[in-house]
């Protein structure tokens, strides 16, 4: 393909690409990739249209020496990186010298720990589950935005052993395809109710009688439609989270049944239990110096355990915004306090 790039189908997974740079080894790889993207900025963004939202670049190791390599990648993208100081997000997750990378990691001072989940139950074989309810945790990322943003990129600078930390993905766009008709019929119009996490508004938050907590206006739980038509690929695709990603109390369908039990709930399950079949899943083990660049507008994702007593992990994720759809046309920002949300 254009640019000295080669792509060819993800191993081990039903979607995806692989993306390599021909040609070229060696401690100059990840930059001389680079450059070949920005002489070729159309290219890696085709493919990762052309590959369903789904693109691993192994062997980027030099990133995590030049952080800065990661946001000129990132620009390619879209029309603005996001700068997490402006976003009100903890500053010990954000990179100390680049502010569009978050951080993602059990060592000081991000410190984030990992999923608050036991070991979870193998499966007959030994390895993890992947199907929803037996893996939790799948979302897209900040859904709870309106617009909500178009891409991550998401690179391991110290990966954990393989089997843990993995990084699970569901193609939202193959499984709305394999619906059946009367269920596309029954959920064209719908809209998911999104919420930021933590915020006690999860079916185990609402049944363990936790309050809610207060929100402020630029924190309000969010619409979006339950099937979005991709704005690249004209593809309708599945657009939900579960769990604490969205408003079991109001939601987490608008207009339907609400809470854990309700009518909205059951659509939840039904449809997450659908999208996480084998034939739409990939789980990511991570090698040091992997980057996966994925599309939030036609994937969820979620993470699975990893030992933290045991081992350290670094990772760093960009998210990068300004082609969500025609419906978020001239929106201003949901998720800025309202004063600064407005035009200079
Ligand atoms: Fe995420």
């Amino acid at each position: 393909m254009r640019g000295g790039f080669t792509v060819n189908p993800l191993p081990n997974s039903p979607f995806g690409g692989l993306l390599r740079l021909e040609g070229v080894s060696g401690p100059g790889y990840t930059q001389a990739l680079i450059e070949a993207a920005e002489a070729e900025p159309a290219a890696i963004p085709d493919a990762l249209a052309e590959h369903e939202g789904l693109l691993l670049l192994p062997g980027m190791n030099a990133i995590a020496q030049a952080p800065e390599l990661l946001v000129r990648l990132s620009r390619l993208f879209g029309s603005e990186v996001e700068n997490y100081h402006e976003t009100l997000t903890e500053p010990t997750k954000v990179h100390e010298t680049v502010p569009e990378i978050l951080v993602v990691s059990n060592m000081p001072p991000a410190s984030k720990p990992p999923p608050p989940l036991p070991d979870p139950p193998r499966t007959a074989d030994g390895g993890l589950p992947m199907q929803y309810p037996h893996r939790r945790g799948w979302h897209t990322d900040q859904s709870y935005r309106r617009p909500p943003p178009d891409i991550s990129l998401f690179f391991a600078a110290i990966a954990v052993p393989k089997g843990q930390g993995q990084t699970l993905f569901a193609n939202c766009a193959g499984a709305y395809a394999a619906l059946p008709a009367a269920t596309k019929a029954r959920i064209a119009t719908l809209e998911g109710l999104h919420v930021m996490p933590g915020s006690n508004r999860s079916p185990e938050a609402i049944r363990a009688g936790k309050p809610p907590k207060p929100l402020k206006p630029h924190e309000q739980p969010q619409r979006q439609p339950l099937v979005r038509i991709h704005p690249v690929t004209g593809k309708p695709s599945l657009y939900l989270c579960e769990s604490g990603q969205m408003d079991w109390i109001n939601g987490p369908i608008v207009g339907l049944e609400p809470g854990p039990d309700g009518e909205g709930g059951r659509l939840i399950h039904e449809l997450m239990h659908h999208l996480t079949q084998p034939q739409f899943t990939y789980a990511q083990d991570w090698d040091d110096g992997d980057m996966i660049i994925w599309d939030n507008r036609c994937l969820v994702h979620a993470a699975t355990w990893f030992d933290a007593e045991k081992h350290r992990r670094l990772m760093w994720r960009t998210t990068v915004r300004g082609n969500p759809g025609r419906e978020y046309d001239g929106e201003a920002r949901s998720w800025i306090p309202q004063r600064e949300a407005e035009p200079a």
